[in-house]
């Protein structure tokens, strides 16, 4: 992506802020005839499903900012993680004619035909939380958060703390083929390269607390307790984890240390009890800035390619101390 702009996490509560690194042009007015103004712009949008914590905040944030007080008529669809269905309800958007569409992408491929269909039919489409591999030309704009970043952060703090020590890891990792989970695992990679970490089994549990906790049980029956670390690419992973782990006899955040993404409530608090090790934030507040670009998108006005939120970190003392005031 050429320009973007990177949005300090915390203020993605009220405001957002912002980091300009380069400017680019707009999605270009709509057909479906909305044009802005004062009329109400009508929005199809294409969520994932609801396969986490984070996912059940992003649909709320979606929803408050798409609200009809904000001039919006929100088409909503949730394809339960599927691809082929999230296509066809992009293509079903395409068919009514909406204004602007709005695209979490499960995975990252498959898009360039259906993004043409858009194009074509001069509906402008802004992604929100992941990425495809379609060329940049296919859509307006993107708000999402910097997934490679958070596997640094979260492998930096692996590295850090265990890395000179003989350390036996498995892996959760989240859907595959997603940039969310692509993207963390390069991060993560990098960080603890060279360390004294080894990865016993590294599996998908496609973000759910259901497979985290099914894949973790498969991993313990296994491995036992040669396992040290648990890196899982969600809190809700690591949360299905958590119970696999007690379940074993085993104390978590000490037998097995936790490392997670997302820092939704039931992660922090887990964390703040001392079940969790760290956490990497990804926000999922990202509502008020996708309706923000989508107004100037159908206005005809120019918006940046692609917008950064900023995450923080946490550990457990960090996580006792916010806990009560985290919004999600
Ligand atoms: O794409 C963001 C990821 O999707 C979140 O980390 C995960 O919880 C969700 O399902």
């Amino acid at each position: 992506m050429k320009a973007n702009k990177i949005i300090a996490g915390a203020a993605l509560v009220g405001a957002i802020a912002l980091t300009a690194t380069g400017c680019a042009g707009g999605g270009g007015a709509a057909a479906g005839g909305g044009g802005g103004g004062s009329d109400v712009i009508t929005v199809g949008f294409a969520q994932t499903g609801s396969e986490s914590g984070w996912r059940s905040a992003n649909t709320e944030s979606m929803k408050e900012a798409f609200s009809e007080a904000n001039g919006f008529n929100l088409i909503f669809n949730a394809a339960d993680n599927k691809p082929e269905a999230q296509i066809a309800a992009v293509r079903s958007f395409i068919n009514q004619g909406v204004d602007a569409i709005v695209l979490a992408p499960i995975v990252t491929d498959g898009w360039d035909d259906v993004l043409k269909e858009a194009k074509d039919a001069n509906i402008p489409v802004i992604l929100e939380d992941r990425t495809v591999s379609a060329s940049e030309d296919l859509y307006a704009s993107w708000v999402g958060l910097d997934f490679k970043k958070e596997g640094e952060t979260a492998g930096k703090w692996v590295a850090d703390n265990f890395g000179s020590t003989p350390t036996n890891m498995v892996v959760l990792e989240g859907t595959t083929g997603s940039s969310a989970a692509t993207d963390r695992a390069e991060g993560f990679n990098s960080a603890i390269s060279g360390t004294d970490i080894k990865v016993l089994d590294s599996q998908t549990g496609n973000f759910t607390r259901a497979e985290g906790k099914t894949v973790m049980e498969g991993f313990l029956q296994k491995y036992g307790s040669q396992i040290n670390l648990l890196f899982a690419h969600n809190d809700d992973m690591g949360l299905g984890a958590l119970e696999a782990i007690k379940a074993a006899g085993l104390t978590p955040g000490t037998d097995i240390k936790i490392v997670t993404i997302d820092a939704v409530k039931d992660g922090m608090t887990a964390l703040s009890k001392g079940e969790f090790n760290y956490i990497v934030e990804c926000n999922p507040l990202l509502g008020e800035k996708a309706a923000e670009i989508v107004k100037k998108v159908v206005a005809g006005e120019s918006v940046d390619k692609s917008y950064i939120v900023e995450d923080q970190a946490f550990d457990q003392e960090q996580a006792a101390k916010v806990l009560d005031s985290r919004p999600y």
